[in-house]
C-alpha cells in the first residue's frame, strides 16, 4: 500500500486548478442508466471511486470510456444485477437503485458497507423506494427491488441527523421515469444534488425546486442522452484552503465555486484567514492574527461534515482553543488519534472533539482511515517539524486527484512511496 513521505515546515505557494467533484459525478455516472442512448460527461476526476463506478457500470452492461477527464457512456442493454464484490465495496455505488429500477423495473444491488464514519444505513433510500410502489426483499446481503410501474407520491425524506444525499439522489432518479408527480420533503440542499437534477433535467426529466428542501418531479416516459460538465469539488476546494491556512503562505485556487461552501469561507475568516476573490480565481491567505474558532457539521449550506477532519488540522496549529462538534455522522473523528500522534492536543466530548491548538506538530508515521481524516493528516504532516509519513493512502486516492502532485506544485515537500 502506497504512503505520504512529507518534510513539514514548507509555506504553500502558487495555484491549484480545482478538479470535477467527486460527490457529484457518482450519482451522475449511475443516472445514466435510465437511458439508452449516450452521455458525455466532462470535467470527470480521475479517482479510484470514479473507475470503481466505470467497472460497475460496465458489469451492468454499459459501454463506457474514460478518457481526458471525459466520460462516455452507453447503457443501452443493461441487466438489473451488478457485481456483488464491486458493489459491496463502495457506498456510492447504492445510487445505481433508484435509476435500475426505474428503467428496468427491477433491481438487484448489494447492500453498501458501511465504513469507519459510521453504519451508513440506507433506510431512508428505502422508504422512498418503496414509497414510489417498488416490493423489496433484503436477504443474502443483497438487495432486490421489483416495480410493475412506479407511481409518483409525496415523500419525506428526513432522518435522525436531517437529510440524505444520496437517499435523495436515489429516489429522485427513481421518479423521473414514475407516473405522475413526486413531490420529496426535506431534501437534501448540496450542490452535488442540484447538479444530479440539472443534469437529469437535460435529459429531458422535470425537476423544479431543484437546490431547495422541496423537490418536485413530473415523471416522464423515457430520457434520452446528454452532454454535461460536472461542478467544480469544494470539497478538495476547502481541503486546499484549510492546507495553506495551517501552513501558512498565499494560494490562488483556481475553478471553484465559491457559492457552493461560503459556511467554509466564513469559518476561515472568522480564524483570521484573508480570502479575495478576484478574476485568476480565489486567492487565500492566512493573516498573522489567527485565532481558534468554533465548528459544528450541519446539513447544507451548514458546514459540511466532509471538511470536519481539515480544519480540526489547521486548529491543532492555532492558538486557543476550538470545539469541533460533528452533527451528521455518529463516529468521524477517527483522525484525532493519529492527529495526537503529531503531538496535538484533542480530546472527545461525545459528539465534540475539543482541540487545545498552538503547540507545534511533530512528524510522526500515521495512518489514514478515511479519505477526509487522511487529508486532515496530510495538511497536520506539512504544518509539523520534521517528517510525518502516511500510510494507507488509497483512501486519499479515491477522492483527492493527484493529489501529492498538487501539492508539490505549491512548493509542499511531498512524495508518494510506492507499495510498503
Ligand atoms: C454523501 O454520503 C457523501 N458521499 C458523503 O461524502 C457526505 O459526507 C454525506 O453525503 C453527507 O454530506 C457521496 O456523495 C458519495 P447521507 P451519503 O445519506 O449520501 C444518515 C466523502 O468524504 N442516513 O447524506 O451516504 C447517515 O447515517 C463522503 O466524500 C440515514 O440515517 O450521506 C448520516 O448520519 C463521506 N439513513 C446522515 O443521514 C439513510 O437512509 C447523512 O448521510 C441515509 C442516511
Amino acid at each position: 500500500m502506497d504512503s505520504f513521505l512529507i518534510q513539514g515546515g514548507t509555506r504553500l505557494q502558487g495555484e491549484v486548478t480545482i478538479s470535477g467533484s467527486k460527490n457529484a459525478v457518482l450519482p451522475i455516472m449511475a443516472a445514466t442508466l435510465l437511458t439508452a442512448d449516450t452521455c458525455v460527461i466532462r470535467r470527470v476526476p480521475d479517482l479510484s471511486d470514479v473507475r470503481f463506478m466505470c467497472d460497475i457500470l460496465k458489469s451492468l452492461g454499459a459501454e463506457v470510456q474514460f478518457e481526458d477527464g471525459t466520460l462516455t457512456i452507453r447503457a443501452a442493454l443493461i441487466r438489473g444485477h451488478g457485481d456483488y464484490e464491486l458493489i459491496r465495496k463502495m457506498r456510492g455505488s447504492i445510487c445505481i437503485l433508484g435509476p435500475l429500477l426505474a428503467r428496468l423495473r427491477k433491481a438487484h444491488v448489494s447492500l453498501p458497507g458501511g465504513c469507519v464514519i459510521g453504519t451508513r444505513p440506507i433506510d431512508l433510500h428505502l422508504k422512498g423506494i418503496r414509497a414510489l410502489g417498488a416490493k423489496l426483499q433484503i436477504q443474502n446481503g443483497y438487495i432486490r427491488a421489483t416495480a410493475r410501474q412506479l407511481e409518483g407520491t409525496m415523500i419525506f425524506l428526513g432522518g435522525r441527523a436531517g437529510p440524505t444525499v444520496l437517499g435523495t439522489a436515489n429516489v429522485m432518479m427513481a421518479a423521473t421515469l414514475a407516473e405522475g408527480v413526486t413531490v420529496i420533503e426535506s431534501a437534501a440542499c448540496e450542490p452535488e444534488v442540484t447538479d444530479l437534477a440539472h443534469f437529469l433535467n437535460s435529459m429531458g426529466a422535470r425537476i423544479t425546486g431543484i437546490g431547495s428542501p422541496t423537490i418536485t418531479i413530473t415523471g416522464v416516459k423515457e430520457l434520452h442522452g446528454t452532454q454535461h460538465e460536472v461542478i467544480p469539488d469544494r470539497i478538495e476546494a476547502a481541503t486546499f484552503a484549510c492546507a495553506v491556512a495551517a501552513t501558512g503562505g498565499e494560494i490562488t485556487i483556481r475553478g471553484a465555486r465559491p457559492d457552493h461552501f461560503h459556511a467554509v469561507l466564513d469559518k476561515l475568516i472568522e480564524a483570521g484567514v484573508k480570502i479575495d476573490q478576484r478574476k485568476s480565481g480565489m486567492v487565500v491567505k492566512p493573516t498573522s492574527r489567527l485565532k481558534a474558532v468554533d465548528v459544528t457539521t450541519l446539513p447544507y449550506a451548514g458546514f459540511p461534515t466532509d471538511v470536519q477532519a481539515q480544519i480540526m488540522a489547521f486548529m491543532c496549529v492555532v492558538p486557543g482553543i476550538s470545539v469541533i462538534t460533528e452533527r451528521i455522522f455518529e463516529s468521524r473523528f477517527m483522525h484525532v488519534a493519529e492527529l495526537a500522534r503529531l503531538g496535538a492536543d484533542i480530546s472527545i466530548e461525545g459528539p465534540s472533539a475539543i482541540v487545545k491548538g498552538g503547540a507545534p506538530l511533530s512528524g510522526a508515521p500515521v495512518m489514514a482511515s478515511d479519505l477526509r481524516a487522511s487529508a486532515a493528516l496530510v495538511i497536520a504532516g506539512m504544518t509539523a517539524r520534521g517528517s510525518t509519513k502516511v500510510n494507507r493512502i488509497y483512501h486519499l486516492d479515491r477522492g483527492y486527484e493527484r493529489m501529492e502532485e498538487k501539492l508539490r506544485r505549491l512548493g509542499a515537500q511531498i512524495e508518494r512511496v510506492e507499495g510498503e
